[in-house]
């Protein structure tokens, strides 16, 4: 029912310099995989093979990654290191990528608008790569994908901060409906803990109705000046109906550095088996 899968990677990454001075922070590694190839293997793993890639200056690592190397795969071809292209492989054949520029770096809403050529008039999934997400069972994408299909409406994943960490985060309030899904009633970009509506804070996975462009484009800049995704999902929830999902799973914040360690850890374990 998703078909697309929306990438917003145009932003500048500064918590992460010098490394992103030259180097989209989509490309850190953890371990041997770069963190935008967890993503798209997020997607595929809810049944998603359209990626639409939001990018901007000094990207384009981006698309050559996700793009056959001829010269390499003639050098490793029938030697025993073929294996480490097995997953990009699979990924270059069954998955679409299309890509477009943000010129300016006015926000994630802003971000998501510059991508509506590439989405169209369907509901699609926004994935930000620097929010890593490891599941046991179904990943968070494919559990939010699940929720869609009853109850088709725009909805943000969603968990439990510290309360001196809301001011980092979107951070929404609401009522319980059902296990885990709450109907948001309220909806701010990085309050102040005294001004937070709960400490459930928006991850960096969401599913949106595609009336979310038009909104957008009517959405003013917000905090710091950015436009901002989570002053137009307030928009559709007093319009209509926005879900909020406490999904299952843990999400590591690779965006800064303490998060990029955990996870290189976490998944440093699994690697070695
Ligand atoms: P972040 O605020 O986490 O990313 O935006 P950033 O601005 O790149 O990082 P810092 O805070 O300076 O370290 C969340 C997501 O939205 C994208 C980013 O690429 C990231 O995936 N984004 C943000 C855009 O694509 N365009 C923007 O104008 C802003």
């Amino acid at each position: 029912m998703i078909k697309k899968c929306l990438f917003p990677a145009a932003g500048y990454g500064t918590r992460f310099l010098p490394f992103t001075k030259a180097m989209p922070k989509e490309m850190l590694p953890i371990v041997n995989k770069p963190l935008m190839q967890y993503g798209v293997e997020e997607a595929m793993s809810a049944g998603i093979y359209n990626m639409a890639i939001v990018t901007g200056r000094g990207k384009r690592a981006i698309e050559d990654h996700f793009d056959i190397s001829y010269e390499l795969e003639h050098q490793i071809k029938g030697t025993d290191k073929e294996i480490y292209l097995n997953d990009i492989r699979k990924i270059l054949n069954t998955c679409s990528f299309s890509y477009t520029r943000q010129i300016e770096m006015k926000g994630l809403g802003h971000a998501i608008l510059t991508g509506e050529n590439l989405i169209g008039n369907e509901p699609f999934a926004v994935l930000l790569s620097d929010d890593l997400c490891d599941n046991n069972g179904d990943s968070v994408l494919k559990q939010m994908c699940k929720i869609y299909e009853k109850y088709r409406c725009s909805i943000v994943a969603v968990e439990e901060v510290e309360i001196n960490e809301v001011s980092k985060y979107g951070v929404i309030s609401g009522k319980k409906i059902d296990n885990n899904i709450i109907v948001v009633d309220n909806m701010m970009e990085k309050p102040n803990k005294e001004e937070a509506p709960s400490n459930l804070a928006v991850i960096g996975r969401y599913i949106l109705t595609p009336d979310i462009f038009q909104i957008l484009k009517n959405t003013k800049p917000g905090k710091n000046g950015e436009i901002q995704i989570t002053d137009a999902l307030l928009e559709q929830c007093k319009n209509g109906m926005v879900l909020a999902y406490k999904f299952n799973g843990t999400r590591y914040d690779c965006g800064s550095v303490d998060g990029f360690i955990k996870a290189t850890n976490v998944f440093y374990q699994k690697y070695k088996g």
